[in-house]
């Protein structure tokens, strides 16, 4: 449909793991120097985010993991406000759903809105080919993701739970402990949601 993609390989990545230490919630950068800064640029830039991962131990697999462990300021921030998102998971017998559906929800509660998902078996590299409708349900998944950018598509029962659910236990931890998070909480000031 014209939209301009890029495919990004985490393994193909210098990613460390989250230390803990809260840096980024006080300075609004990692203490960590690799590609994860590259790649927020990445992800805050787009429109539109295809999270995919293969499902390793009924979950998402490590490098997911630490890519996402290390957003954790653009939870707070509400990042990913106004993108749209869907998810993608391989596996060889069971556990793609609770892959694809970990993927969405961690995007939803950064503020993203889940377009939808696809989930497909596949042991080895190939396998995928020889799943009957596979391609052409991800072909109208990505149809259906750039619709809803370009269409600007609302999704209200999404926002209505993220307000009921995350935002209001992040909004009291915030107002909590505001010196933790001085990022997050004059964002939230500016935004009007304190
Ligand atoms: C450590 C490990 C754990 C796995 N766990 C699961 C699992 O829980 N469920 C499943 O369906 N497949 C599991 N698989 C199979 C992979 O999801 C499958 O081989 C997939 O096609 C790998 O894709 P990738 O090469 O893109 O990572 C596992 C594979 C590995 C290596």
């Amino acid at each position: 449909m014209g939209a301009k993609t890029e495919l990004v390989c985490l393994s193909d990545l210098n990613l460390n793991y989250c230390r803990g230490c809260h840096h980024c919630l006080e300075t609004g950068v990692c203490a960590i120097s690799d590609d994860v800064e590259l790649l927020k640029e990445k992800l805050l830039r787009a429109d539109g985010i295809v999270l995919a991962s293969s499902t390793q131990a009924q979950t998402i697999s490590g490098n997911m993991k630490v890519l996402i462990d290390r957003l954790l300021l653009h939870v707070f921030k509400q990042s990913l406000q106004g993108k749209c998102v869907v998810s993608v998971s391989v596996g060889g017998f069971y556990g793609m759903n609770k892959v694809t559906k970990y993927l969405n929800d961690t995007a939803w509660a950064m503020g993203a809105n889940k377009v939808g998902s696809i989930t497909a078996r596949s042991w080895e590299k190939g396998d995928i080919l020889k799943e009957g409708q596979v391609l052409t349900r991800a072909n109208k998944l990505g149809k259906n993701l750039v619709t809803a950018i370009r269409t600007k598509k609302k999704y209200p029962l999404q926002t209505f739970f993220r307000k009921t659910g995350p935002l209001k236990l992040f909004r009291k931890f915030i107002l909590m402990y505001p010196q933790r998070m001085p990022l997050a909480y004059n964002h939230w000031k500016e935004k009007g949601w304190l």
